[in-house]
C-alpha cells in the first residue's frame, strides 16, 4: 500500500492514485542505483538500465499475450502511443472507422489526418452491449477505401466494454488494420493481442497498470516482428544507440520508433506496477471495482434529482451522473472542498457524452481503483447528499 491521506480519490480513470509503494520504491531505485542511459554505453549502469527496460517489455508481453518483447514501443503516454500507431500505419486515402466511445486521443489524430486525404466515419456501440448491433453499425459505415478500425476496449466515462473480440474478427474478415485503445482496460480486463487479432494495442502506464505518469506503450502484433515495411513512417527521428552511422531510423521494432533517451524510472515503475496488478490478479481487481460501482450506482439510482448514465451496466469501474439544479462542475468543486477528488465536464470524450446525452455541462464521473473501499463510497454518498439536500 502507499501513503494515503484523508482524501477520497475517485479520479482513477484520469490517473490512478495512490501508486503502490513498490512502484515508488522501484522508481527511486532506478534513479539511485541504475541511472545509466539504456542501450547507449557498455558500462554497468547502462547495461542494468537496458535490462530493466527489457524486463518491462517482457512484463507487457506476458499481460497482453505477445511473445515479442521487441514489439513493445515505449512512449510517454497512451495518446503518444495512439498517435504512433495511427500515423505509422495510415496511408493517404485511407478511410478509418472509429467508435462513438472514442476519446480525443483518437478523434483528434484522425481529424488532423483529414489534411492529408484520410477520412473517417463513426460507428455506434450500444448500451445494451449488443455485439450484433455493433457489427451491423460497423458494416454500415464500411466503404471500399476503409482500411483501419480504432476502438477503445472500455469507455473512460461509462461502464461500456466494447465487444473487442467480435470486432477483431470483423477486421480480419474485411482485411482491416485494428488498433485497440486499452486506456481504461489495461490491468483490469484480460486482453490478448493475437487472440483478438489486433495490429496494435496502446495503453498508458499510469492508469490500471499503476505506473507513473509519463509512461505508456504501443504493442505491435507478431506480424510486425523483424520486418517493419517501408509503408510504416517514423513520427520522430533521432539517436537510440543502434546503427549510429545510418542517417535513417532502423527498419525494425522497437528502435524504429524509439528515438531519444527512454524514461527508465517511469518504465521501471510501470514494470513494477504490472507485477503488482498480476500479483493481485486482474479478476480480483475488476471484481472489487465493479462491486464499488454497483454499490454507488444503486444508492444514486434511488436518490431524487440524480440521473445515472448507463445504469444497466453491471461491471464497471466508472460511474457517470448528473444532479438536477447543480452543474457537474459545481458539484465537483463542492466535493473537492470536502476532500473528495472526482472529474467533471466532458472527460476529453465528446463523442461518448453525445451518445449518452449528458447535455451542455457534461457530467460528473466517479472512477475507482484497487485502493478504494466501501467505506469511501459511503462517505462519498453522505457528502453528496449534504451538498444536494442540506
Ligand atoms: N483520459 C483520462 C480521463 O478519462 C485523462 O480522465
Amino acid at each position: 500500500m502507499s501513503n494515503r491521506t484523508d482524501l477520497i480519490y475517485f479520479d482513477n480513470a484520469a490517473t490512478t492514485w495512490p501508486k503502490p509503494a513498490v512502484v515508488v520504491e522501484e522508481m527511486m531505485r532506478a534513479v539511485n542505483e541504475y541511472g545509466g542511459n539504456p542501450g547507449r554505453s557498455g558500462h554497468r549502469l547502462s547495461i542494468r538500465a537496458t535490462e530493466e527496460i527489457y524486463s518491462c517489455r517482457e512484463a507487457i508481453c506476458r499481460l497482453f499475450g505477445s511473445e515479442h518483447p521487441e514489439n513493445v514501443v515505449f512512449t510517454c503516454s497512451d495518446t503518444m502511443a495512439l498517435n504512433l500507431a495511427i500515423k505509422a500505419l495510415v496511408k493517404c486515402g485511407y478511410h478509418i472507422l472509429i467508435s462513438n466511445m472514442e476519446h480525443n486521443s483518437v478523434v483528434r489524430p484522425v481529424s488532423a489526418l483529414e489534411q492529408i486525404g484520410v477520412s473517417y466515419s463513426i460507428f455506434n456501440v450500444f448500451p445494451d452491449g449488443s455485439e450484433a448491433r455493433v457489427l451491423a453499425s460497423m458494416k454500415e459505415a464500411l466503404k471500399p477505401e476503409t482500411r483501419m478500425v480504432i476502438a477503445s476496449h472500455r469507455s473512460n466515462i461509462c461502464g461500456m466494454t466494447l465487444p473487442i473480440e467480435a470486432m477483431g474478427r470483423f477486421c480480419r474478415e474485411h482485411g482491416l488494420i485494428f488498433i485497440v485503445d486499452a486506456a481504461q482496460s489495461a490491468g483490469v480486463l484480460p486482453l490478448d493481442i493475437e487472440r483478438i487479432g489486433a495490429d496494435v494495442i496502446c495503453a498508458p502506464g499510469h492508469k490500471g497498470l499503476y505506473g507513473p505518469q509519463g509512461s505508456g506503450f504501443a504493442l505491435f502484433s507478431a506480424k510486425y516482428t523483424g520486418n517493419v515495411s517501408e509503408l510504416l513512417d517514423t513520427y520522430v527521428e533521432g539517436g537510440n544507440g543502434v546503427d549510429s552511422l545510418d542517417p535513417m531510423m532502423p527498419r525494425y521494432l522497437p528502435e524504429r520508433y524509439e528515438a531519444g533517451t527512454l524514461a527508465t524510472p517511469c518504465i521501471a515503475g510501470m514494470r513494477r506496477g504490472i507485477e503488482f496488478v498480476c500479483e493481485r490478479g486482474l479478476e480480483e481487481i475488476e471484481s472489487c471495482e465493479s462491486a464499488l460501482y454497483r454499490r454507488l450506482r444503486d444508492l444514486l439510482c434511488n436518490t431524487r434529482r440524480i440521473k445515472v448514465y448507463l445504469p444497466q451496466a453491471e461491471r464497471s469501474s466508472v460511474l457517470l451522473f448528473n444532479a438536477a439544479g447543480c452543474t457537474a462542475g459545481e458539484l465537483a468543486g463542492a466535493l473537492d472542498r470536502r476532500g473528495i477528488c472526482v472529474r467533471s465536464g466532458f472527460h476529453c470524450s465528446p463523442l461518448a457524452h453525445r451518445a449518452l446525452g449528458t447535455g451542455t455541462d457534461g457530467a460528473l464521473r466517479v472512477s475507482f481503483s484497487a485502493f478504494n473501499s466501501v467505506q469511501e463510497v459511503d462517505m462519498f454518498y453522505r457528502a453528496l447528499r449534504e451538498i444536494l439536500f442540506k
